[in-house]
């Protein structure tokens, strides 16, 4: 077991009765720039559990997740104006700043893929036809709704990865590690943000439930389908390759399998999603980011230390 018994200073207060600081009610969140430096030939093209297909569909969401932090960005942007409360203000400032700097780096890595039998150009293509003429085209009400959904599965994706974070130690690739795992706390970290945007200026269930299923089932669809080719573009006599198609089924266990797959194993917690009274925090993550923090970021020997350039608090402003 890689888990540490995690800090739980704000579980503590609640029983013992302490009066919980406004900080700690409602956290503030730091943006974190960071630096990789990827170098192609030492990405690990099976990092996800030494299973090729699994990792080409994590390298295809690589691709696919900055389109919809884009979204992200440019809606969160937009409905910023229209929210009086100071405190989700700023919070919807970390979000946009987390989520600008995650698109930055996934595309450096992206970019590392592509010199490492890839198809970046294909996907990127893929994902311009879904989002520049397809989501990004919709009314703004729309994009708030589509901007909570994507939200919810991030969160989702989040919290499976924490609670399996021996999936990240399968493989020596230090610098896909630390950025998952970056990427996961922060997704974490913002998991409420653009759904109490969401419920702040709209608060209509039937297009909170517009947006999800579009973004869930073109995410995995796309990202599924996608997957799949990754292989045979590599090596197109895959197709008519034995040990290739005996891969496929624990690939597809690895994703979809009910007991520990990606997908299988969440399901409650995605289609949770559509109780009309449910709140991102209602699955609580705070020990995992608790601990997360503290090891992740440890001067020492955090994972993320090495790749961390600064880290600041966007100001509050009315
Ligand atoms: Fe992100
Ligand atoms: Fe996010």
């Amino acid at each position: 077991m890689l888990f540490a018994k995690p800090v739980k200073s704000i579980l503590s207060k609640v029983f013992t009765g302490s009066p919980l600081s406004l900080e700690e009610q409602t956290p503030i969140i730091p943006i974190r720039h960071m630096k990789f430096d990827f170098e192609p030939e030492k990405l690990d093209p099976k990092f996800y559990r030494n299973a090729e297909l699994a990792s080409a569909y994590f390298a295809s969401l690589s691709i696919f997740l900055t389109y919809g932090e884009d979204l992200v960005i440019d809606t969160a942007r937009y409905h910023r104006e229209f929210i009086k409360d100071p405190l989700l203000k700023q919070r919807v400032t970390s979000l946009i700043g987390q989520e600008a700097i995650h698109s930055k780096m996934h595309e450096e890595m992206n970019d590392a893929y592509a010199e490492i039998d890839l198809p970046v150009k294909i996907f990127r293509y893929l994902a311009e036809i879904v989002f520049d003429y397809g989501f990004n085209r919709l009314p703004q009400p729309m994009k708030l709704s589509l901007m909570a959904g994507i939200e919810h599965f991030t969160a989702v994706l989040a919290e499976y990865m924490m609670n399996h974070q021996e999936i990240f130690f399968d493989s020596q690739d230090e610098k896909q590690r630390a950025i998952w795992m970056w990427h996961m706390l922060e997704e974490s970290e913002h998991k409420d943000i653009a759904y109490d945007v969401f419920q702040t200026l709209s608060n209509n269930y039937a297009l909170r439930m517009a947006g999800f299923f579009p973004a869930l089932i073109t995410i995995l669809v796309l990202i599924y389908v996608a997957s799949f080719t990754v292989p045979l573009y590599r090596k197109p006599s895959n197709i008519i390759s034995l040990k290739y198609w005996k891969d496929v089924p624990y690939n597809f266990g690895l994703l979809f399998g009910f007991k520990d797959g990606v997908y299988g194993s969440t399901l409650k917690h995605i289609f949770d999603y559509m109780r009309p009274d449910f709140h991102p925090n209602d699955h609580d993550t705070s020990d995992f980011l608790a601990y997360y923090k503290e090891t992740l970021l440890h001067p020492e020997t955090g994972v993320l230390t090495p790749y961390l350039v600064k880290e600041f608090i966007p100001a509050l402003r009315s």
